[in-house]
């Protein structure tokens, strides 16, 4: 019998809602496959800030390190400031325990249309590995306003014209942000290393790796050496490189093509909601944020808190049980993430049982409830 200690983070919105559907469908799991649960409440999210100011705190995080892994819903509300939730939160998470890699499979699944009329079950299935510690992502910018600077960095104006071209002590623009991205050949070369590994552990040949070379060379040259460099150690498997721009298109017209897709951060956040909105949309797409190397990892739905259809007992829970599959996986048991997904392919299959984005007239709890039973049918054969 296994053990698992998981950090619940149920968030805003319909976060809640889908995290309980998660959690009842990897108690029914557990159930079948000989695995215990201990969840662990974290109360994140905008009531806190409002309360408190505070998204997540160091202190938080030091509880939360504690656990095997975290199970996160979504954090976002209108009343509170995206910044304070999102970067204090999300992004502060997966900084600090170096979630490096940002794991999002891309799959249809029976029953369910993708918006490409003449894709199938089965004709879409690659992994999207969107790097997570580095690129824009890393709150360096500036922000001024006249005299005024708001900032965590001061840049010495000068650079303001050698960068821009603009001398602002002749001729100060109103105002002017900017941010810094950053990419490093250490951080190009690990994330490109776990695409290349997943792609052998998946008997999957090809790798396809993602950038805007062509405008932000100094920092996608590095890209492309360090996913290269990496490349030689995988002979069997091919690299391709493609622009960002281009893959877009090509998601749409060729999706049935791709297989393991490294994209740095911003870019992979980007193709994603795209990649998603093929497989049925943000309530079809799990994703998991990933430190192969230890310390917890944070699994969760990739769509955000939809405040438009919180309460309503309407959201769809399947991204949130499909992350769930991958934190299964994550711990090493393969095993029961097959019987979950297995369980989630059935009941989507059957087209009986699925909530309005599907086309279904089905609850958030009803989905939740179909697809923990066809986990119990499922464990029953085994
Ligand atoms: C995602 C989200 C986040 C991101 C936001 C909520 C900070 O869009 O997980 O894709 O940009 O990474
Ligand atoms: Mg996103």
């Amino acid at each position: 019998m296994s053990k698992f200690v998981i950090a619940e983070i149920p968030g805003d919105g319909i976060g809640p809602e889908v995290v309980g559907e998660a959690r009842k469908v990897l108690e029914a799991v557990g159930q079948v496959a000989g695995i215990s649960w201990e969840w662990r409440h974290f109360p994140f999210g905008a009531e806190r800030v409002l309360k408190t100011g505070i998204s997540v705190s160091d202190e938080d995080l030091d509880e939360v390190a504690k656990t095997d892994a975290i199970m996160l819903g979504a954090l976002g509300d209108p009343r509170v400031s995206e910044k304070l939730l999102q970067t204090g939160g999300v992004l502060k998470t997966r900084f600090h325990f170096d979630q490096y890699v940002n794991l999002r499979p891309i799959k249809l699944y029976p029953g369910v249309d993708s918006p490409l009329k003449d894709k199938k079950a089965g004709d879409i299935n690659f992994y999207v590995v969107r790097e997570n510690s580095e690129d824009f992502y890393i709150s360096l910018g500036d922000h001024f306003e006249g005299d005024s600077y708001r900032s965590d960095i001061h840049l010495d104006r000068r650079l303001y014209k050698a960068s821009f071209g603009i001398d602002i002590t002749v001729n100060p623009p109103q105002k002017m942000g900017f941010h810094i991205g950053a990419l490093t050949a250490q951080g190009a070369e690990r994330v490109a290393r776990y695409s290349f590994e997943l792609a052998k552990r998946k008997g999957m040949t090809r790798v396809t790796a993602v950038d805007k070379v062509n405008v932000l060379g100094e920092m996608y040259d590095i890209w492309r050496e360090s996913v290269k460099k990496v490349a030689c150690e995988y002979p069997g498997i091919e690299l391709e490189f493609t622009l960002v721009d281009a893959i877009t298109m090509f998601f749409v017209r060729r999706p049935e093509y791709y297989q393991v897709v490294v994209a740095p951060n911003l870019f992979g956040d980007i193709i994603t909601d795209l990649a998603a909105a093929l497989v049925g949309g943000m309530g079809m797409a799990p994703g998991g944020n990933i430190n192969p190397e230890g310390g917890p990892s944070m699994f969760e739905p990739i769509h955000g808190s939809g405040p438009d259809i919180a309460g309503k007992g309407i959201a769809n829970p399947v991204a949130a049980i499909l992350a769930g599959g991958m934190m299964l996986e994550h711990l090493g048991e393969e095993k029961a993430a097959r019987l979950l997904e297995s369980a989630v392919s059935d009941v989507l299959g059957a087209r009986e049982v699925r909530t309005p984005d599907l086309g279904g007239r089905s609850s958030t709890i009803q989905v939740g409830d179909a697809i923990a039973a066809q986990v119990k049918v499922l464990g029953d054969r085994l």
